[in-house]
């Protein structure tokens, strides 16, 4: 509660007059048993004092203290420590002599941090998973793998600290990451840490800040939105967990209020799992809005953290999954889209340094959350690891995209469709569509006609056309509907039978 009223008293003219009655401590995401990013990174340390007054920090580990001394400004102080190899534990110290105050924070580790957001695909617990009860049984061997959420705020001003923490740093238990359907801990957000842990190995912190049903107006600055055309929007929020909300909000109160604050740490990368609240608000603006948020952060991420969060920081997304089964305009296919701003994979050339868990082939209509929430995010999480490991830690035998088709072309009674590395073709039926349309024009429906598969080989298949003049074959579409197969039951993957085709659409050329 107070924190709320400090911040803004030290935003006003009053600061240094009142300063003095300040708590000396860290800001409300350093604390025992936390993860610092490690080298080559320096880590961002700050925390609240008295105006003025030199602070000391010291970072002691098993051998050697390196101590830092800061004068507190406005309220604030904040160094950046050395680069720091991975592993601990260390004890961070903060000490304010003028009061006789000193903070010490224990079994501090070094490793690589990374930010879960989105909405409630993200905020899905481990406890609401499948094979809950062994994933969190597994759960406390990670003791490396160290987690932190942010509790349920929005503001419409930009806040310097979290208002409240909803899982202070903390290793992970059953407890923690099985707690209220919707509350903590992210499941994405936790199987993507440790199975990142089992090939990095060292310390991965995990900083968890999303909120179900919401839309990503809301989690993006004034500025981000100014360039998509988006100011001063206004929208109804409904969600039913962890807290029954229905309020209409303005936009940027979530990156006010839980982005905003996490600005000051040095962090690796994000993820990211959000787009249903956008399937009917603003959905032909999220080929912009998505890619500009991203941009947004990356640059104040890395002014945040005086420079130590690269500019160009890898994010990761989850492309969406399934909703309706039988109505096909439920606006997945367009978000799934956007989300690409309009590529079909990543990265893109508009969306560099980012990876996408394609998860259109694992719908849940059985799932107790609803049909908008599967139960399997191990796939997802997996997935996304790939991505992870290829683009942020740039191993380069990892395979992390599924077959994309590089061109498509009539032949005399059929389109062949040629993909960037060998294909694994398990399903028949309709999946592809295409587009007859004398003046070229598709962006209505009903100028697609289905087609089938009708031959496959090591990286193309051969689709057949519809009854339509040759000179009209315009375009093919693939996995064009809102729940186009069942359980990793679409027809194209990779060659390991690993990774699924995403949805495209594509020219078809003559010859
Ligand atoms: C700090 O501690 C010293 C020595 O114990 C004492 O003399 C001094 O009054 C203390 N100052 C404050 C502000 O508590
Ligand atoms: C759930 O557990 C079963 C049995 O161990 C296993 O076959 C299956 O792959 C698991 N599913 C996921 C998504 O981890
Ligand atoms: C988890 O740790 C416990 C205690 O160290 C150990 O007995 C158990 O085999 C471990 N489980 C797994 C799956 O690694
Ligand atoms: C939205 O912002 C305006 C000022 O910009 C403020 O007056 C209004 O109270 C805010 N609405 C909500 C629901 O917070
Ligand atoms: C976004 O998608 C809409 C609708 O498909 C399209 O009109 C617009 O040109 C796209 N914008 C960008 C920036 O790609
Ligand atoms: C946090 O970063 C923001 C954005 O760069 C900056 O305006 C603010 O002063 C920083 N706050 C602290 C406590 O470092
Ligand atoms: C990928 O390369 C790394 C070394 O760069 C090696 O350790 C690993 O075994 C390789 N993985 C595969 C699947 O080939």
């Amino acid at each position: 509660m107070w924190t709320m009223v400090t911040t803004s008293l030290l935003v006003s003219a009053l600061a240094s007059v009142l300063s003095a009655a300040e708590v000396f401590r860290f800001s409300s995401y350093y604390g025992n048993h936390m993860v610092l990013q490690k080298a080559p990174a320096k880590a961002a340390v700050w925390g609240f004092g008295q105006t003025d007054a030199t602070v000391v920090v010291s970072l002691s580990g098993s051998n050697k203290v390196s101590e830092y001394s800061i004068i507190v400004i406005n309220g604030i102080w904040r160094t950046t420590l050395e680069a720091v190899e991975a592993g601990g534990p260390y004890k961070l110290t903060a000490s304010q002599s003028i009061t006789n105050s000193s903070v010490t924070l224990t079994d501090v580790l070094f490793g690589d941090i990374w930010l879960c957001s989105g909405q409630s695909n993200m905020a899905f617990t481990v406890g609401q998973v499948i094979n809950a009860t062994e994933e969190l049984a597994l759960a406390p061997n990670f003791t490396d793998v160290r987690i932190f959420q942010a509790a349920l705020e929005h503001s419409d001003e930009e806040l310097i600290d979290l208002a409240r923490v909803e899982v202070p740093w903390s290793l992970p238990t059953a407890e923690l990451l099985g707690g209220r359907k919707f509350s903590h801990f992210s499941a994405v957000c936790w199987l993507f840490g440790r199975y990142l842990y089992k090939t990095l190995k060292y310390p991965i912190g995990l900083v968890h800040s999303s909120w179900g049903g919401t839309p990503v107006e809301a989690w993006s600055s004034p500025r981000a939105l100014y360039k998509c055309g988006l100011m001063n929007s206004n929208f109804l929020v409904q969600t039913s967990f962890p807290e029954s909300v229905s309020a209409r909000w303005n936009s940027s109160v979530l990156w006010n209020a839980m982005i905003h604050p996490l600005l000051n740490m040095t962090i690796t990368g994000a993820i990211w799992y959000q787009g249903e609240a956008n399937a009917n608000y603003n959905r032909d603006k999220y080929n912009c809005s998505f890619p500009v948020m991203i941009d947004d952060w990356r640059m104040t991420f890395h002014e945040g953290s005086d420079g130590q969060t690269p500019l160009d920081f890898p994010f990761g997304f989850v492309q969406l999954s399934t909703y309706l089964k039988n109505n096909p305009r439920d606006g997945f296919r367009e978000i799934r889209w956007h989300q690409t701003a309009g590529y079909g994979y990543a990265p893109n050339e508009r969306m560099k340094n980012t990876f996408m868990a394609v998860a259109v082939d694992l719908p849940d209509d059985g799932s107790p959350w609803g049909s908008i929430h599967p139960e399997d995010k191990q796939d997802v999480a997996y997935r996304l690891v790939l991505g992870a490991r290829a683009v942020a830690y740039g191993e380069k035998n990892v395979s992390f995209q599924g077959p994309f088709p590089s061109r498509a072309v009539l032949k005399q009674d059929f389109v062949c469709i040629v993909f960037d590395q060998g294909i694994n073709v398990i399903a028949s039926g309709v999946f592809f569509e295409i587009c007859c349309s004398e003046d070229k024009a598709c962006e209505s429906d009903d100028k697609w006609a289905p087609v089938v598969i009708v031959k496959h080989d090591f990286d193309y298949v051969h689709v057949s056309t519809p009854k339509c003049p040759a000179a009209d074959i315009t375009a093919v579409r693939y996995l064009w509907t809102d729940w186009p197969c069942n359980f990793k039951a679409c027809p194209i993957y990779s060659s390991d039978g690993l990774l699924p085709a995403p949805p495209f659409i594509l020219t078809v050329t003559k010859q």
